[in-house]
């Protein structure tokens, strides 16, 4: 099983999905993206993620991002598990979810982790980026829900830090100042980030740029 690492290419592949058959790659365009897992469907945990990815559609939108999100059930299973979705959280499933019964896309980003379970995809999370390289990646067991806030905030940073020569400190949220990196020269960060401040000789912050 290859390992995806970032910087790798994301693998292409066509699936089954609630919205048909997508080509993801395709289907992703220059956009940013989130492919996730989830186990099971009809399970508590599944279904409460589900609803808050659906509910934070404008989030997704503001940021250029596209999300599509997989487990090995089937799309009848996934049609109709939509309804506990929307009764449970008040949200639509509005993004397409995978099903993949046969493995074949868990199997191709390592979503199967057999000490944990060899018949269910754990809860992975990738970000890829326009360019269709993996930008990060998370691991998280059944038992534990993720904190999409948490998915949007490393999403900002992503691309603040793609745009601008600079990296964002601990706890760092959107609007906070940010470091600028070290590949910026004191002479440059003075014409590019003016009135910064040098903490230390290798810990230079500025306001985040717009
Ligand atoms: C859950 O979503 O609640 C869940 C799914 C699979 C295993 C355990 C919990």
């Amino acid at each position: 099983m290859p390992t995806l690492r970032l910087g790798d290419d994301a693998p292409d592949f066509t699936a089954e999905t609630t919205e048909g058959t997508l080509n993801f790659h395709e289907w992703k365009g220059d956009s940013w993206a989130i492919l996730f897992s989830h186990p099971k469907d009809f399970t508590p945990v599944c279904t409460t993620e589900l609803g808050r990815v659906a509910g934070l559609k404008p989030e997704w939108d503001k940021r250029n991002v596209k999300v599509i999100g997989i487990s090995v059930d089937t799309s009848e299973s996934h049609e109709g598990w939509a309804q506990d979705i929307k009764d449970v959280t008040g949200n639509d499933l509005n993004f397409p979810l995978i099903s993949d019964p046969d493995k074949k896309v868990a199997d191709l980003y390592d979503m199967i982790q057999p000490n944990a379970s060899d018949t269910m995809t754990v809860r992975s999370v990738f970000v890829i980026g326009p360019d269709n390289k993996l930008k990060l990646s998370l691991t998280y067991p059944a038992s534990t829900g993720r904190n999409f806030d948490e998915i949007l905030r490393v999403i900002d940073s992503l691309q603040l830090t793609a745009k601008y020569k600079v990296a964002t400190p601990v706890d760092w949220k959107d609007g906070d100042d940010v470091i600028i990196t070290g590949a910026v020269s004191n002479e440059d960060a003075a014409v590019q980030f003016p009135g910064y401040t040098t903490v230390k000789p290798y810990l230079r912050t500025t306001p985040q740029p717009k």
